[in-house]
């Protein structure tokens, strides 16, 4: 990408969005198309067609999603089919239409079948059952893949689509309702500190183990594949015969255990952690192969503690801001 290329980030307040921007400007990239959910509903059609054809950027991130936890995607699976379907398939759809040059569809790790051998490699992709809790978004994401697999394949596009572990970073989401795994445990933790409570609960044995990614590192690896050359990423996509998805991740896994530990440690948290086994443990394991984008030249840069310092201080700037249920958490 020039470094005055128009570059559409799709969704760019969210977590992968915000930290999409920062990693785009800080490279030197000042073209950036932005717009809120308010300014640009992408579930409506006609209005996406009208901004592609009046905007024509040359780049697009599709980081705009309908996401969240196990607890959301299991009491909304409807929502998370219907509004994740129309939002990709209006911007692939017009970013092919309109000539992007280049799309980059954010995927997930959680779209690959519930029992995929780990580490999980990229083409263990639709070989399997998937999770029964988050069936619904996965297949939506598996549609898009399957729609920038076919835009390259009749049409020669190089549309391609990252698939992240589990991330985290500034901006997140701490609703206990809505939130994954982390940002539920740093809340938890917080305000167990603040008001001296002695324990936390945390959900299931503790034992599944789990892979996290820090959010500008995700950002980082998406501009990186954005930016392959044109040999490199034709060797990836294949004239549309090979599924156009690249593993990002950290390359290790921690129990969740081991992540509720080094989170009291950050947060300050001294109660004692209680493991609640009547709840759900979910896969084992959830690890992912990161050996196609590491050989491309890509590796991740923070660790976990690190990472999640940097989390736990932005959190604390906006704390106050948060509003939701404590009693509604769900935690693995
Ligand atoms: N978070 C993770 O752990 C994770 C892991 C792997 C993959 N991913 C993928 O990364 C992508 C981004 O996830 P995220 O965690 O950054 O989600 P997020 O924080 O919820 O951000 C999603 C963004 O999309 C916007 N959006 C939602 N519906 C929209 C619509 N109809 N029109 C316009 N904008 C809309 C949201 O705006 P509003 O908030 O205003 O609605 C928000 O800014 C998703 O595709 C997700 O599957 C995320």
């Amino acid at each position: 990408m020039n470094r005055d290329a128009k570059i559409y980030v799709a969704g760019h307040q969210g977590l992968v969005g915000s930290a999409l921007v920062r990693q785009l400007r800080a490279q030197g990239y000042a073209n950036l198309l932005l717009l809120t959910h308010h300014e640009l509903d992408l579930t409506k059609q006609s209005e996406v067609e009208k901004f592609f054809a009046r905007e024509r950027p040359e780049y697009v991130f599709l980081a705009a999603a309908k996401v969240g936890g196990i607890l959301a995607n299991s009491t909304y699976p409807a929502e998370f089919i219907y509004q994740n379907l129309l939002i990709q398939t209006n911007v692939i759809h017009e970013a092919y239409r309109t000539g992007v040059k280049r799309l980059l569809f954010l995927g997930s790790s959680c779209i690959y079948p519930k029992h995929a051998p780990q580490p999980m490699k990229e083409e263990c992709l639709l070989t399997g059952p998937l999770e029964p809790t988050n069936r619904a978004y996965a297949v939506a994401k598996i549609a898009g893949i399957e729609m920038c697999w076919s835009h390259n394949r009749q049409h020669g596009t190089r549309f391609l689509a990252a698939m992240p572990s589990n991330l985290y970073g500034p901006g997140d989401h701490y609703d206990l309702h809505d939130s994954h795994v982390l940002p539920a445990l740093i809340r938890k933790m917080h305000e167990a500190k603040l008001s001296g409570a002695d324990q936390v609960v945390v959900w299931g044995t503790g034992s599944p183990r789990r892979e996290f990614l820090f959010s500008d590192d995700a950002a980082n690896a998406c501009v990186f594949l954005m930016n392959l050359s044109n040999e490199r990423m034709d060797a990836i996509l294949a004239n549309g015969r090979s599924l156009p998805i690249v593993n990002i991740g950290c390359g290790e896994d921690a129990t969740v255990r081991e992540l509720a530990e080094l989170i009291a440690d950050v947060v300050g948290f001294s109660g004692e952690l209680v493991f609640d086994a009547s709840k759900p443990d979910g896969t084992p394991q959830k690890l992912l192969d990161i050996s196609l984008v590491t050989q491309l030249g890509w590796t991740p840069r923070t660790s976990l503690r690190e990472g999640l310092a940097e989390t736990y201080a932005e959190f604390v700037q906006r704390a106050y801001a948060i509003a939701s249920t404590p009693e509604k958490a769900n935690v693995v």
